[in-house]
């Protein structure tokens, strides 16, 4: 893994060259060994990188470089004897390990991705957060990462009969995501209320208890999935009569919801509409949301002309209702 030869005696090109066949790991080690070597090292990022950053938060933390191919995975593990290079073969692919033990693994884990940061300029991609991992130190992290955006964050609770809270609203209120936040939390503190930013394109909550028909109105994101928020099939429809009197979510691309069953359909669609057009309606929904199974379609008009298809869909989660715009 390191170089013997006389990397720096070598034309620019070719060291550039040399540069390039090696793997994450092995440029952040000889980035390390001298400040001529981190110069160079830094110049060769200035060049478009493939690689990109996954930061996932879980009892054993780690830092994750990614490409097409073979992650490279610095991880703190908890069992000092994994200390040292590991590897496995998983879906194809080969995970290299590089497993570190600490007995402060947070704080390991932000210098060196802030030193990944500073020198290879690997973009963030994704934030996964466990918040039973490290329940003290959810602050520190959140502020952390306040100062970089990604595209992807998913949060959850391992232990998943935890109430969730302050946390939660802390983490969500405090990071930037600009394409996909996910949050899979199962259940909440008494009275927990929490405000979703607009930021991410597409947002996703697995249990939406804590979301009411007016907070419902005020989402902002294009692509909105719900489950079990506390929107009745009445309130359903009102959503639908907002939308199509361009009341509320103007940049709606795609949402859906659970729903009691298929009765309440006729509660939803108590409003004007006509049989979709489109012959081929399952799999235009198929295309968006994950294997629905929508039979029929509808679509309902915008005052602008805008046209959306919805449907009910019986889903692995139970019975919901699927909404896509034109
Ligand atoms: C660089 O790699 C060598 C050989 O694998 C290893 O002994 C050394 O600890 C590494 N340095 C850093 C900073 O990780
Ligand atoms: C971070 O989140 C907290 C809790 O929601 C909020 O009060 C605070 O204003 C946020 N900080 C910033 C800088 O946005
Ligand atoms: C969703 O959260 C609420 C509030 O904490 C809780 O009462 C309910 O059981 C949760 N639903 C599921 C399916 O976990
Ligand atoms: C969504 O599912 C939950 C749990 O299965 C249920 O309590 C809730 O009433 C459902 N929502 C609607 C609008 O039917
Ligand atoms: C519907 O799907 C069939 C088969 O996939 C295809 O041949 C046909 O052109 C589609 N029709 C429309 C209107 O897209
Ligand atoms: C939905 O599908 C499940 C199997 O995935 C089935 O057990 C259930 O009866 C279906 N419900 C409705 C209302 O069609």
């Amino acid at each position: 893994m390191t170089v013997v030869f006389p990397l720096f005696h070598l034309p620019l090109v070719a060291m550039e060259h040399v540069l390039c066949m090696m793997n994450p790991y092995e440029l952040i080690n000889l980035s390390m060994t001298s400040a001529k070597s981190k110069k160079a090292v830094m110049a060769l990022s200035r060049m478009k990188s493939e690689f990109s950053i996954v930061l996932s938060f879980y009892r054993q933390p780690s830092i994750s470089i990614l490409r097409r191919g073979d992650p490279w995975n610095f991880r703190w593990v908890s069992d000092e004897s994994r200390i040292g290079y590991e590897e496995f073969t998983q879906f194809g692919y080969v995970h290299h390990n590089i497993c570190k033990h600490s007995k402060k693994p947070i704080e390991e884990l932000m210098e060196l991705n802030d030193y990944i940061k500073e020198v290879l300029k690997y973009p963030l991609r994704c934030v996964s957060f466990d918040l039973c991992a490290f329940p003290t130190q959810i602050k520190l992290i959140a502020d952390w990462l306040r100062s970089q955006s990604m595209i992807y964050a998913e949060i959850w609770n391992s232990d998943r009969e935890k109430e969730i809270g302050d946390d939660l609203k802390y983490l969500v209120n405090n990071i930037t995501v600009v394409d996909r936040m996910s949050l899979q939390s199962s259940r909440y503190k008494e009275g927990f209320q929490m405000e979703i930013p607009t930021t991410p394109h597409s947002l996703r909550i697995t249990n939406a208890s804590f979301i009411n028909f007016e907070q419902l109105l005020r989402l902002k994101n294009r692509k909105i999935s719900l489950g079990k928020p506390c929107v009745s099939a009445k309130e359903l429809n009102n959503f639908l009569k907002s939308w199509m009197d361009r009341e509320s979510h103007l940049d709606l691309e795609a949402f859906d919801m659970n729903i009691s069953g298929p009765e309440a359909m006729e509660v939803i669609m108590d409003l004007s509409h006509e049989e979709t057009a489109d012959e081929n309606v399952t799999e235009t929904f198929n295309k968006k949301f994950y294997p629905p199974e929508v039979k029929n379609g509808f679509d309902i008009k915008r005052c602008d002309g805008k046209v959306a298809t919805v449907g009910y869909g019986n889903s692995s989660t139970g019975p919901r209702f699927y909404m896509l715009t034109h």
